[in-house]
């Protein structure tokens, strides 16, 4: 199979140019101009106007996530069909261990979940629920297995949250092993006695979600776990980062040498609490933890964005249905299921109000979105970048088009868009994963189970 998109602005993380993508054998075969006169015969893609990308890489997702009785409410299919509409060829996604289980256990659960219905290339992370040692001894196998990341919570008491010895463990293991230790930072006891307060004085509603997860939480779960990393050497990726004095500290521990990366998502980019003002059980919609913070966070998120101190933005996608799932909290906001649906939205929000509002170049656009993810997941230069070799995961992207982000528009499995009724400019025309198109004229044409998942290898820096 030999394609040749032709006169597009090529944007990779290092520059943009004019010119041609031949791809043969769904690979990357040459970068140039007029390559059609070299490569005659190929079937002619014309890109003329429009920006020529690496396939989007989103390295946080929770799709069939189960929790309690339910599960988040993309299938593999859905969630992964949505996320190529969105411009996004691979997706990391975090299986999650049943306490008593074994990692390699969890790890053949989470294939059996995807396989026969994931449409863009994955991997996954592996939670690690019950830190025990006998599961600890399987990081080396999983390793092997292709799972380079592990992710493990300062939140969530009683469920998820390990404590300081267990991640000084992990953190070591981590050096030894050249793995990637990602973190949700918020302080569970923090935020479990703030609910513990809440509740006790009948504020129940999805209002009192952000004061539940006061900022303070993240910024001491943040100044600890950096702390543990130089302490350790081991390495840390904080994802989902929300607060101005959090990227404070980022650009603190990296000066000072830590092995240190940061993420953080759209929703903390494009949004604010004002959402949670919303009444009655609106503001549901946006119980996700962490809460959405001030505009003042906001604009330190973007600053750090641009200077690197943060390194990538993936979407945390995890979607539930407002009306029968979010629901379940409807008596009390800790019980409302945490998570928004974001895996569309990503690469035409980070356009919008980034490269058009002048916070980030195209470049960075580009770096933040495909190229950073690909590395720090230890993908790179497979995927994340437009260069001879790579695979042909390419997005064809028109910067003119001006469209309204509904839930009705958007292919996530899910009843609302935490984005309703947003006016932006910037969409993804057509999508190519390894030089096949699964996206052309707002259809998908993937098959079921045409996803490839990957074998990740230890990410760069580790
Ligand atoms: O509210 C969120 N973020 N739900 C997904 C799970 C997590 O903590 O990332
Ligand atoms: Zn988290
Ligand atoms: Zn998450």
């Amino acid at each position: 199979m030999k394609r040749l998109i032709q006169n597009g602005t090529i944007v990779t993380s290092e520059g943009s140019f004019q010119g041609d993508v031949y791809i043969e054998n769904g690979r990357i075969h040459s970068i140039g101009t007029g390559l059609s006169a070299r490569f005659p015969g190929a079937e002619l893609v014309d890109a003329t106007g429009k920006l020529v990308l690496p396939g989007a890489i989103d390295g946080h997702t929770h799709i069939d996530m189960p929790l309690g009785d339910i599960h988040s409410s993309d299938s593999y299919l859905t969630g992964t069909r949505a996320a190529l509409f969105g411009g996004t060829t691979t997706v990391v996604d975090y299986a999650n261990q049943v306490k008593g289980e074994s990692l390699e256990k969890t790890l053949k659960d989470w294939q059996n979940r995807a396989k026969g219905l994931t449409v863009c290339d994955y991997g996954f992370h592996m939670t690690v629920s019950d830190p025990k040692e006998q599961f600890l001894d399987e990081i080396p196998a999983l390793l092997e297995a292709g799972v380079s990341s592990f992710k493990c919570f300062f939140a969530y008491k009683g469920r998820l949250m390990i404590d300081n010895d267990t991640f000084v463990q992990l953190m070591k293991l981590s050096r030894k092993h050249h793995f990637l230790v990602n973190l949700h930072a918020e302080n569970g006891d923090m935020v479990e006695d703030a609910t513990l307060r809440l509740l006790s004085e009948g504020k129940t509603g999805p209002q009192f979600h952000p004061q539940a997860h006061p900022r303070e939480a993240e910024v001491e779960a943040v100044a600890r776990a950096i702390r543990l990393a130089k302490d350790t050497g081991g390495n840390l990726n904080l994802v989902h980062i929300t607060c101005k004095e959090s990227v404070e500290l980022i650009a603190e521990g990296k000066m000072r040498g830590v092995s240190l990366f940061a993420e953080t998502c759209p929703q903390y980019l494009v949004l604010t609490d004002e959402k949670y003002k919303q009444p009655g059980f609106e503001a549901a919609k946006w119980v996700l933890s962490p809460p959405l913070r001030k505009l003042d966070d906001q604009n330190a998120l973007w600053a750090g964005l641009a200077n690197g101190t943060l390194d990538t933005v993936g979407t945390d996608h995890c979607p539930f249905f407002f009306e029968s799932q979010k629901t379940l909290g409807k008596e009390r906001f800790d019980r409302i299921p945490n998570g928004a649906p974001g895996i569309e939205d990503r690469l035409e929000l980070l356009y919008h109000f980034g490269v058009k509002q002048n916070r980030l170049s195209l470049t960075e656009w580009v770096d933040r979105c495909c190229t950073a993810p690909a590395k720090r997941y230890g993908m790179y230069p497979k995927k994340g970048d437009i260069v001879p070799g790579a695979n042909a995961d390419l997005v064809i992207f028109d910067t003119e088009k001006h469209h309204t982000i509904t839930a009705e528009s958007r292919h996530m499995n899910v009843d609302y868009n935490a984005c309703e009724g947003m006016s932006i400019t910037g969409k993804v025309e057509q999508v190519f994963l390894r030089g096949i198109p699964v996206i052309r004229d707002n259809a998908c044409l993937a098959e079921p189970g045409s996803g490839q998942y990957l074998l990740r290898f230890a990410a760069e820096g580790c």
